[in-house]
């Protein structure tokens, strides 16, 4: 997504809100985030609007970015949270959020993790197993309570998307299928101290078809009604995330307005409350990635390498998923066009940015913007190399303020005995 009202060129400088991103690089040194405030709480209210009609409670997905600024941005904001660790959960809280706006998702929470949420009273647990749903009924009797639990269903159905950010059929780990929902609902009604309160599913991220929403919510929703016919009061009915953006202008994501148009006649007459999980959505164009072009290098039949300070440790997706960031030059003027592939330092081939991408002939020395970096950028960060990890800066109009320092070599080692 490049450039919009959060992101833009004034007289040829790019800017973040009020801030001029060269201005960034020069006192807080590359590579860094920059998120732009505003544009996340736009985000989020716009997707409140769009669901206006709906009672409902929505829970942004934490692992999206889980940087405590934009937590508590969000917090202030009255968003309620979907934690998938222990970590998040605990990140969720340093930041503010309130308990009961916090759900606890994830295939592999170990017993800690569980009384952890019990302790804190979070909303809900997502149950992801027979074996699972034993485990916390098990940590509740421990701990003398009753735990709240939703069923998250996979609803098996196939979601256009990367192959490995869909889950919402039934190859996958996530979930209980639907064709075992009513074992599981049983299992529910013998245990004694757990409590099914919701039932919840996600079918995948980066969903451009509503219609895949539809088919899963229809699964839902009998589910729901076979737990109604048994005795269960079914209060929450969550709806999971997947929420779309546009990464490339030439591939423009629906509209969430789209979604909701879908949704709300489907789900406007529920009794139960309907809980949101967008993550991506929320914050994904809400940042980019300033480097700085460290080398040109050209292999002998001219093709171009544009090696860059920032590397697959800051941002994995076109690693991983050949995903398309749009990369461009903080300084905008007339140059030619070239086809390069923008390449990090890590020693690996796949640490790439971009591969034969028209761009403008950038010089050694000069800023790029990595673009849509505000989703699984930071988070998916690793240190690979032993690359520190980069610092992040929080834009609000005219002020920038940096929310994660640059890690240091010192803290590299800090848990390591020789
Ligand atoms: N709820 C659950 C249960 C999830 O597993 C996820 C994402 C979300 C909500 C939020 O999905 P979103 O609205 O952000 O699409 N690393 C991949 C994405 C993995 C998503 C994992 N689960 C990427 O960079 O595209």
């Amino acid at each position: 997504m490049p450039t919009d009202e959060f992101f833009y060129y004034k007289k040829d400088h790019l800017y973040c809100e009020d801030v001029k991103l060269a201005d960034l690089a020069e006192k807080f040194g590359t590579p860094l985030y920059v998120t732009s405030k505003s544009s996340i709480v736009a985000q989020y209210r716009r997707f409140e609007k769009a669901f206006k009609p709906l009672n409902r409670l929505t829970c942004y997905s934490v692992k999206a970015n889980y940087s405590l600024a934009v937590l508590r941005a969000l917090a202030q904001e009255g968003c309620g949270f979907d934690v998938n660790s222990g970590g998040e959960l605990f990140r969720a809280l340093e930041a503010g959020a309130k308990p009961k706006k916090i759900i606890f998702a994830g295939v592999a929470k170990t017993r800690n993790e569980i009384e952890f949420a019990l302790r804190s009273k979070v909303l809900f647990q997502k149950v992801e197993s027979f074996s699972e749903m034993r485990a916390i009924d098990e940590a509740a009797k421990s701990l003398k309570t009753v735990a709240p639990i939703a069923i998250r269903v996979n609803p098996n159905v196939v979601a256009e998307t990367h192959p490995y950010i869909t889950t919402g059929n039934d190859e996958k780990k996530f979930g209980i299928d639907d064709a075992l929902a009513e074992e599981a609902l049983s299992l529910a009604a013998t245990l004694k101290h757990v409590k099914l309160v919701g039932l919840a599913m996600h079918i995948g991220s980066q969903i451009f078809d509503a219609q895949a929403y539809l088919e899963a919510l229809f699964k839902l929703l009998s589910v729901k009604a076979l737990a109604e016919s048994k005795g269960f009061d079914v209060k929450y009915l969550d709806v999971g995330g997947g929420f779309p953006i546009t990464y490339r202008q030439t591939q423009p994501a629906p509209d969430i307005e789209v979604f909701a148009e879908k949704f709300i006649p489907l789900l406007k007459n529920q009794s139960a409350q309907i809980v949101f999980e967008p993550g991506r959505y929320i914050v994904g164009n809400a940042s980019v990635i300033l480097t700085e072009a460290l080398y040109r290098k050209q292999n002998h039949r001219g093709k171009n390498f544009v090696i860059v300070d920032a590397a697959m440790t800051e941002l994995m997706r076109p690693m991983l998923y050949e995903a398309y960031h749009d990369i461009l030059p903080v300084e905008r003027k007339e140059r030619e066009i070239i086809i390069a592939d923008v390449v990090g330092g890590a020693c690996e081939s796949g640490d790439f940015f971009a591969l034969d991408r028209e761009m403008p002939d950038v010089k050694e020395g000069e800023l790029l913007a990595i673009f849509s970096a505000g989703a699984y950028g930071a988070t998916m960060a690793s240190n690979y190399n032993a690359r520190p990890r980069a610092a992040e800066v929080m834009v609000s109009g005219k002020k920038a303020k940096l929310i994660r320092r640059r890690e240091t070599y010192k803290q590299l080692i800090q848990n390591e005995e020789i």
